[in-house]
C-alpha cells in the first residue's frame, strides 16, 4: 500500500476568524485554552507541571513526590502526560461513524466504563478527579471540552506542536458501546476498530505513533506484556515506547526504523501483543527505506520512515491527527470553529451599581506582547448621552501559553490599583470600549467592545433579619425594560453535567429608584453561601453578567427609622 499523507495534511490549514467580543462561551473557552501560566492563568494548566520536571526514574517513578497533591482529606493523583492524551483517546474511540454515536464526549468518566478491561489503568480516574477537584467544569465549558484541553495542554507543553482547538464538545450521560483496541488483537481487528472510529490505516499508523511518543506499558496493569523491571530507577515498572518518554519528538519512530526499539508493544516477549509492530510494519520497508528514498524519494516510503526521517512531518501529520481524535464526537455535537486568541481581549469585566456611580472592573490582555514601560494603553468608552471617556490602564501582570512560546500582558482598568474598578458616571452609563496600544486603537473594526449596563449588581444588597435573609438587589436601568430579570445559579446533575438554573425576580409594583437612571428589583434569598450570577432577558436576548455574588459576603441592612 503506498501511503500519501498530503491528503490528510490539507484540512490542517483551515484558520477561523477570530470571533466578536464578547460571547460568553467563546470568551471561557478562548480563556481556558490560552491563559495556561501566570496571570488570570486557568486552573488546568496551572496544576499541570513543567514537563521536564516530571520525569519517570528520576527518583520512584510513578510515586514521584511532586507527582502527588495533598488536599482536604484525600490524595490525588496529578495526571501523567501520557495519561492525559491516552484519556482522550480512549474516550474518542467509542465513536462509531456509522451511526455517529460516541466519541470524546466524557463518557470515560463512568465507572462502568473505567472497569472495562480495554481501559485497564488508573490514569483515567487521577484525570477525572482533577477536573472535579479544580472545578473547571462550568457552565461554558464541559467536562468533555476539559479532557481535551488537558490532552492539548499536555503535547504543546511536552514539546509538541501547536493543537488547532475547538470547543462545543457535550457530556454523553450514559456510557458508551465499548471500543478501544486492545494490545492482544490482530491487525484486522484494529484496522476494522479504527474505520469504525473513522480513520484510515494510514491515519491509525500516524495516531500510534504520535501518541507513543510519550509514555509506555506498566507491568501492574499489564502483566502479559511488561514484566517486572527489576529497575530501581523505574519502580513503577512502566516500559517505555520511546527512550524519550516525557518529550514529544519522533523516537518512537527512529528506534523503531533504526532496530534499537524497545517498545514493549513491537518488541514484547509475548508476540500477541505486539500491536505497534503489527501496526508499524508494512512490506519490509523498513530494511530498503534508504535505498528507496534514494531512487524513488520520499513519498514511496512507509510513515514509519517517513517520521523518522523528518521532525517536520511527524509534527504536522500528529497536530492533523491530534485535532481528528480530539474532534471525534457525536454526530449530532457541532462543535465551535478553531479558536484563535484576541489579540485585544477584555477579561473579567463586570459593572456594579454604586450610589450614583458605575464601578466598571476588569483588565484587558494584550496577546503575544512583554511587559514594556515603555508602552502607554488606554481605554475609551461611549456612553448613553453621546459623550465619550478615556482612562490610562496599569500594568496588571503576565501569562504564557503553549509551553511558553507565546506571552500576554495584561493590563487592569484601574491605572493606580490595576485590580480594582474604574468609577463611571451612573447616569451616562457605557455602551462600548475600545483601546489604544502605544497609538494604534483596537474597536474590533468599529463595532467596540459592546457592554451591557442594562441591569447589574447593586451595592444596596445587604443582610437583615434573624435567621439571617439576604435582599439581592438588582439595578435595572430606566427605559431597558427587561421581560425578565433573574439570579443564575450553576447547577450539576446526577452525571456531573453543569447547567443554569433561573430564579426569577418579580418586577416591583411600584418603581424604587436607586438614582436617576435605576431602579432596583429585589428578591429575598436564603441561601448563604450560593454563589448568584444575574441574567436578563432584553429586546428577546438573554445577558448573562460574569461576576457572580454570596449572600455572606453582603453588609447588614442599614436600620430602619
Ligand atoms: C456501528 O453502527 C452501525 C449502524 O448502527 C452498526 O451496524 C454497527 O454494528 C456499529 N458498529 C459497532 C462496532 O458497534
Ligand atoms: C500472551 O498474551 C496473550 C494475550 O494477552 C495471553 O493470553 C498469553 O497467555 C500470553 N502468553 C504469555 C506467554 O504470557
Ligand atoms: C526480576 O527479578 C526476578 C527475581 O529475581 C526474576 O525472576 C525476574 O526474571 C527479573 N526480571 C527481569 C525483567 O529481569
Ligand atoms: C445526541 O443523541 C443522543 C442519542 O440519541 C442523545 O442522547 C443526546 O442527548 C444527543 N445530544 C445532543 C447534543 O443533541
Ligand atoms: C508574535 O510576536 C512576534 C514579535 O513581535 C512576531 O514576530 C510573531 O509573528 C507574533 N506571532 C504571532 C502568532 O502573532
Ligand atoms: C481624555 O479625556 C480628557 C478629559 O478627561 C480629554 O481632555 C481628552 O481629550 C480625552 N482624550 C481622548 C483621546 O479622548
Ligand atoms: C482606582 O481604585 C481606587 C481604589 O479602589 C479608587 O479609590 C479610585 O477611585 C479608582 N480610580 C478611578 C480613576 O476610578
Ligand atoms: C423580603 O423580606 C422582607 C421582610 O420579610 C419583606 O418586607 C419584603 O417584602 C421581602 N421582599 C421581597 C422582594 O420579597
Amino acid at each position: 500500500m503506498l501511503v500519501r499523507l498530503e491528503a490528510f495534511i490539507i484540512s490542517f490549514i483551515a484558520v477561523a476568524n477570530a470571533y466578536i467580543w464578547p460571547s460568553p462561551q467563546l470568551d471561557a473557552l478562548e480563556a481556558a485554552r490560552f491563559d495556561q501560566q501566570g496571570f488570570n492563568a486557568n486552573f488546568l494548566a496551572g496544576f499541570i507541571q513543567p514537563c521536564d520536571t516530571f520525569q519517570f526514574g528520576s527518583d520512584t517513578g510513578r510515586a514521584n513526590a511532586a507527582d502527588w497533591i495533598r488536599t482536604v482529606g484525600f490524595y490525588l493523583a496529578f495526571p501523567h502526560w501520557a495519561d492525559l492524551f491516552t484519556e482522550a483517546y480512549h474516550d474518542m474511540a467509542t465513536h462509531n461513524s456509522t451511526d455517529g454515536t460516541g466519541g470524546l464526549d466524557a463518557s470515560i468518566r463512568f465507572a462502568e466504563e473505567q472497569a472495562r478491561v480495554e481501559n485497564a489503568g488508573d490514569g483515567f480516574d487521577n484525570t477525572m478527579t482533577l477536573i472535579f477537584l479544580l472545578a473547571i467544569v462550568n457552565r461554558y465549558i464541559s467536562i468533555s471540552d476539559n479532557i481535551a484541553l488537558a490532552a492539548l495542554i499536555a503535547i504543546e507543553n511536552c514539546g509538541g506542536p501547536e493543537i488547532a482547538f475547538r470547543g462545543g464538545r457535550v457530556d454523553a450521560a450514559v456510557p458508551n458501546a465499548p471500543g478501544v483496541p486492545e494490545p492482544q488483537q490482530d491487525l484486522a481487528s484494529h484496522i476494522a476498530s479504527f474505520a469504525r472510529q473513522g480513520f484510515t490505516q494510514t491515519e491509525m499508523i500516524g495516531l500510534v505513533a504520535c501518541g507513543h511518543t510519550f509514555g509506555g506499558v506498566q507491568h501492574d496493569f499489564f502483566p502479559d506484556i511488561v514484566n517486572v523491571l527489576n529497575d530501581t530507577s523505574d519502580t513503577e515498572d512502566v516500559a517505555h515506547f520511546d527512550t524519550t518518554f516525557v518529550t514529544f519528538d519522533n523516537n518512537v519512530a527512529l528506534e523503531y526504523i533504526s532496530g534499537t526499539t524497545q517498545n514493549p508493544l513491537v518488541v514484547g516477549f509475548n508476540d500477541t501483543t505486539n500491536s505497534d509492530k503489527r501496526i508499524f510494519w508494512q512490506r519490509r520497508e523498513r530494511h530498503y527505506a534508504i535505498v528507496r528514498l534514494l531512487i524513488r524519494g520520499a513519498n514511496t516510503l512507509s510513515m514509519p520512515c517517513r517520521f523518522a526521517n523528518s521532525l517536520d512531518v511527524y509534527a504536522s501529520t500528529c497536530a492533523n491527527l491530534f485535532v481528528r481524535m480530539l474532534d471525534t464526537v457525536p454526530s449530532n455535537v457541532t462543535l465551535t470553529d478553531v479558536i484563535t486568541p484576541l489579540p485585544v481581549k477584555p477579561s473579567n469585566v463586570e459593572l456594579i451599581l454604586d450610589g450614583n456611580t458605575l464601578q466598571l472592573w476588569g483588565q484587558v490582555r494584550l496577546w503575544n506582547m512583554t511587559e514594556d514601560p515603555t508602552r502607554t494603553v488606554s481605554m475609551l468608552w461611549d456612553n448613553h448621552i453621546g459623550g465619550t471617556g478615556n482612562a490610562t490602564l496599569g500594568f496588571a501582570g503576565l501569562s504564557s501559553s503553549t509551553g511558553g512560546k507565546y506571552s500576554a500582558v495584561w493590563y487592569g482598568f484601574n491605572a493606580t490599583s490595576p485590580l480594582s474598578f474604574l468609577s463611571l458616571d451612573a447616569i451616562a452609563g457605557v455602551t462600548s470600549l475600545s483601546f489604544v496600544v502605544d497609538n494604534e486603537l483596537d474597536d474590533q473594526d468599529g463595532l467596540g467592545f459592546a457592554l451591557q449596563d442594562g441591569f447589574m449588581f447593586s451595592q444596596t444588597s445587604c443582610l437583615f433579619g434573624d435567621p439571617v435573609v439576604g435582599k439581592f438587589d438588582v439595578a435595572v436601568r430606566n427605559g431597558v425594560n427587561p421581560t425578565r430579570v433573574y439570579l443564575e445559579q450553576s447547577i450539576t446533575d446526577s452525571v456531573q453535567r453543569v447547567s443554569v438554573s433561573e430564579i426569577d425576580i418579580v418586577p416591583p409594583s411600584e418603581p424604587i429608584a436607586a438614582n436617576a437612571a435605576y431602579s432596583l428589583w429585589s428578591i429575598n434569598i436564603t441561601e448563604a453561601t450560593t454563589s448568584y450570577g444575574i441574567g436578563a432577558e432584553i429586546d428577546g436576548v438573554k445577558y448573562s453578567t460574569t461576576d457572580t455574588h454570596v449572600m455572606v459576603l453582603f453588609p447588614p441592612c442599614p436600620a430602619e427609622k
